[in-house]
């Protein structure tokens, strides 16, 4: 174990970040020591809100890695800005915490994939839920056998994503947001190939996938609000609000994962599994191990039921990767196994084009 804290640097003082800086401020072994942003005031405002004192802010990204003895940034940009940022942090030798979507374009992957592997340094993306407590439960309860072999997988991210989230204007338009699946399924994507698997701390890796993009709110310029039961005036998205795939993984296991900006209700986010002794549909459980069952088993968790970052368990996720710097070891939500399932999203993208499967790795991510 190493005697010091390990020290955080801090990049885009928005809304995830302030998590990002609370999780690393609870951790015994971690300290924030700087914050960068576009803007210095935001850098202020996070550490305020946290009650940080002494910590350096940034307005120049380069000086920022420069900071003396950083060993971690965080990565809370936009996600336009991640590829070009997690290359910076890689080759200044940082190890990255990585904000969901990891990148948009293949190519941006692949670079980055090469730049963390060139600088051995260890990497965590903010998929954030498989702290959750229900996905651990779930997750555990799959590898006790509880459900026998896992066969088939649904998740699904039902929520608007709107005009109320600070990075709309940005993540609404095709370019820079790239798709509903890139700024927001990724979770349920993510969701779905971590309980394909048996074994803990593995995802499943996808071999296929086919699907279908529409719903109702691509160009609209109007945006249902749910708690008020009315259209407002809203910018429209550039892309489809709905997105269904299924998703064919290399254990032979099958996937639906779907997202949905169109729902009208709060933010839900199903998530069922079967096995061939048994079924998992959130917290209901169905099991060959329990003998003489007459109704679903339910159990009392606490369940991904909030967009909302403080509700996210972002302390378990800094608290897992300062332990994995500390043991030296890889994390299993590292940048490798995320894009597994970016890769996923963008092979959608190919399918609504060419309206064929898409095999899986796509090309240079082998
Ligand atoms: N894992 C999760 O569950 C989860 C939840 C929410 C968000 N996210 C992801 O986290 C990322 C950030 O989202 P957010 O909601 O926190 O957005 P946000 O509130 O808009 O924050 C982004 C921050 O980045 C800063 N920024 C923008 N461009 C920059 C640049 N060129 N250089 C330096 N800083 C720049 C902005 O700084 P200034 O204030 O200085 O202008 C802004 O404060 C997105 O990728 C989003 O998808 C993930």
């Amino acid at each position: 174990m190493s005697e010091r804290k390990l020290r955080v640097l801090v990049h885009g003082a928005g809304w995830v970040s302030g998590e990002h800086i609370k999780a690393f401020k609870n951790n015994p072994n971690a300290e924030v020591v700087a914050i960068s942003s576009r803007k210095l005031e935001s850098c202020k405002a996070r550490a305020e809100e946290a009650g940080l004192e002494g910590v350096v802010y940034y307005t120049d990204y380069d000086k920022a890695l420069c900071h003396e003895g950083v060993d971690i940034v965080s990565v809370c940009t936009p996600q336009q800005h991640h590829a070009e940022n997690v290359i910076a942090a890689a080759q200044a030798g940082k190890h990255i915490v990585i904000e969901k979507p990891i990148a948009n374009t293949v190519d941006e992957m692949r670079l980055m994939l090469g730049a963390v592997r060139a600088a051995g340094v260890k990497t965590v993306v903010s998929f954030v839920l498989r702290w959750n407590p229900l996905f651990e439960l779930v997750k555990a309860l799959i590898a006790d056998d509880t459900i026998g072999d896992v066969y088939y997988t649904e998740a699904d991210y039902q929520h608007d994503i709107a005009s109320w989230w600070k990075g709309y204007e940005d993540g609404r338009t095709k370019a820079l947001g790239v798709s509903a699946m890139m700024v927001a399924g990724c979770h349920a994507i993510d969701a779905a190939r971590w309980f394909a698997v048996k074994g803990l701390g593995q995802a499943a890796v996808p071999v296929e996938v086919f699907g279908y993009s529409g719903g109702y709110r691509k160009g609209l310029e109007v945006e249902y609000d749910y708690f008020q039961n009315s259209w407002r005036k809203a910018p429209p998205l550039e892309y489809d609000d709905l997105e269904v795939l299924l998703v064919k993984y290399s254990n032979g296991a099958m996937g639906k994962i779907s997202v949905n900006y169109g729902c009208i209700m709060p933010y839900s986010f199903p998530v069922e599994v079967f096995g061939t002794r048994g079924t998992i549909k959130d917290n209901k459980v169905w099991s060959h191990k329990y003998p003489g069952q007459k109704n679903w088993a339910e159990i009392p968790t606490i369940a991904p039921e909030s967009a909302d970052v403080s509700h996210h368990p972002f302390q378990g996720q800094m608290d897992h990767f300062v332990d994995c710097i500390l043991n030296d070891r890889e994390s299993h939500c590292n940048l490798a196994d995320a894009i597994h399932t970016h890769s996923i999203a963008f092979a959608a993208l190919e399918c609504y084009e060419t309206k064929r499967p898409v095999t899986l790795p796509l090309p240079g991510l082998g």
